[in-house]
């Protein structure tokens, strides 16, 4: 699938007051907008048209635009995030979203769902339950899935404390390719793929994205980047250094169709 469009938004001026459980410490705004315009020039230039979305000071983790909703060519899915405090950012979301997807369906109390835990492998979807996306949610979305003739599997990582979401530690690398972490890698529901291992200390970069021809990856884990141009990706390296801080990673920066 290639993608044409992008869903995005920078971070607003609270960005340092979202949740946040690296430990790395509070992020440098002005680092985080530049990292941010960046990443958005990357997309353009792999053809992709963005819809920018205005940043709200309100809705601190907003920049992570990922989480509220999942995007396929069949259709989308506004999500019900896990985290309270995250749940005004559907709203807007939304708005766009339904410019391009009128018939939008939504994720229903007590379902909950992040983006974050939910990885597309072509026609197959990995759906973690994670702290973030609940059981009925993981069905929910399992449902509307099937409807869209998409096939899904549900992997729990509540075992998995270094993981926030599946996608901390699972990538799609194209066809029957993943990038996963340590813990994930030798899953029983990976069973059937070919998985590809993040080298040991660098697993921060199993959050990758795949892009139509490039492989964005953060920049800063050269075992990874030479593991994956060896495999024949053209690796684009990003800078994510202020996002990391607060838990966020490549994939978590845009909803892309
Ligand atoms: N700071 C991103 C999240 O925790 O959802």
């Amino acid at each position: 699938m290639r993608f044409t469009h992008a869903i995005v938004r920078p971070p607003p001026t609270t960005f340092a007051t979202g949740i946040s459980r690296s430990g790395l410490g509070p992020p440098d705004l002005g680092l985080a907008l530049e990292q941010h315009d960046a990443y958005c020039r990357i997309l353009e230039r792999l053809g992709l048209s963005l819809v920018r979305l205005a940043s709200d000071p309100e809705l601190p983790d907003s920049t992570f635009v990922e989480d509220a909703a999942i995007v396929t060519s069949a259709g989308a899915i506004l999500t019900r995030p896990g985290a309270g405090s995250r749940a005004g950012e559907v709203a807007t979301l939304g708005a766009a979203l339904r410019l391009s997807f009128p018939e939008l369906e939504e994720i229903t109390a007590p379902g909950t769902v992040d983006g974050g835990d939910v990885c597309q492998a072509g026609e197959h979807f990995f759906i973690g339950v994670s702290e973030r996306t609940n059981s009925e949610g993981a069905a929910q979305l399992a449902r509307w899935l099937a409807r869209l003739r998409f096939s899904s599997s549900v992997v729990d990582i509540r075992a998995m404390p270094r993981l926030l979401h599946l996608k901390t530690g699972l990538s799609w690398l194209g066809r029957r390719r993943l990038l996963a972490a340590g813990e994930v890698v030798d899953h029983e529901v990976l069973r059937g793929w070919e998985s590809v291992r993040v080298p040991d200390g660098e697993g921060y970069a199993a959050n990758c994205v795949r892009v139509n021809d490039a492989l964005l990856l953060a920049e800063g884990f050269p075992g990874t980047g030479a593991m994956l141009a060896g495999l024949g990706y053209e690796v684009v390296p990003v800078a994510m250094s202020e996002f990391r801080k607060m838990d966020g990673g490549l994939s978590c920066l845009s909803v892309r169709w």
